[in-house]
């Protein structure tokens, strides 16, 4: 039998996997289950893109990276589109079968910790909720132990020139990115003098405001739909979703636009 469209994307495995659990069926079960899953296929994405972007990074390797920057910019904004059809769904509704949840909640998602680790937004202490299921801690774990995309960022403003403040080379790399005012000294003399490098940034700082997008975005969704109930996964819900509203996962590069 040649290979198959049906057979190369495993369909018949990937089509089976959408089993809801509330009996009788609740109508919107369904969607709840494939907008997760969808967003866990993008995740697996992320990931992928944001691994070539560091190689890229350290290569010194501009036009590799700025086509990644636009696809993971694009998928970020497709995600936060992508809300919209969860808020369809009305609180009634979800209500009729939240609790065939139990604890289950994004706040498990290991590969949302591994983006946010990635990417530098690094708190060791989430870890501790996703569950030892499968390897999925030790992947969240593994990524905050890593480099991260900041990281590998200062390596290329380094070859690019920029003198990237000493103490930022040597930061632990559990430690979340941290603004430096040195930096942004630096960053602002490259806007002026190294247009091909403010192109990259630019985009750096839409994927930024993508993901800050998605986090505003998810929580007026959660508002709307369970109000200030607490989340499944034991959080107090709304109110532990917003401390990580606004911060940027690249603050030099927001810190620098008043100066310009
Ligand atoms: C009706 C829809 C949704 C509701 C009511 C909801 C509710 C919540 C709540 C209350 C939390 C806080 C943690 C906790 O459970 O205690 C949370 C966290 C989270 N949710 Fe949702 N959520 C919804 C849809 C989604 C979707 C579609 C995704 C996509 C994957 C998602 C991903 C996440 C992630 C990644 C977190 C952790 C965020 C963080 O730690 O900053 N959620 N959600």
């Amino acid at each position: 039998m040649p290979l198959t469209y049906s057979s190369y994307l495993q369909l018949p495995g990937l089509l089976e996997l959408q089993r809801p659990r509330s009996t009788p069926p609740e109508h919107d079960e369904m969607l709840f289950i494939v907008i997760h899953q969808v967003f866990e296929l993008w995740f697996t994405l992320v990931l992928h893109e944001a691994d070539k972007v560091k190689g890229d990074f350290s290569a010194n390797d501009l036009y590799a990276a700025i086509p990644t920057w636009k696809r993971l910019r694009t998928i970020l904004k497709t995600l936060v589109g992508q809300l919209d059809i969860l808020e369809t769904m009305t609180p009634l509704s979800f209500a009729s079968f939240r609790d065939r949840l139990d604890t289950a909640s994004g706040f498990q998602s290991f590969q949302f910790r591994e983006i946010e680790f990635v990417f530098g937004y690094k708190r060791a202490q989430v870890t501790r909720y996703v569950p030892e299921q499968a390897g999925q801690r030790t992947a969240a774990e593994r990524r905050l132990g890593e480099r991260s995309v900041v990281d590998h960022f200062y390596d290329f403003l380094a070859q690019r020139g920029v003198a990237v403040p000493a103490e930022l080379l040597s930061k632990e790399v559990t430690e979340p990115t941290q603004p430096s005012e040195a930096l942004q000294d630096e960053l602002l003399r490259v806007y002026q003098q190294q247009p091909e490098l403010v192109i990259l940034f630019e985009l750096m700082t839409d994927f930024d405001e993508g993901f800050q997008e998605w986090r505003y975005r998810h929580i007026k969704l959660v508002e709307r739909t369970i109000g200030a109930k607490r989340g499944t996964g034991g959080s107090p819900g709304v109110e532990f979703l917003k401390q990580s509203l606004w911060k940027p996962l690249f603050p030099d590069l927001w810190a620098i636009r008043h100066r310009m």
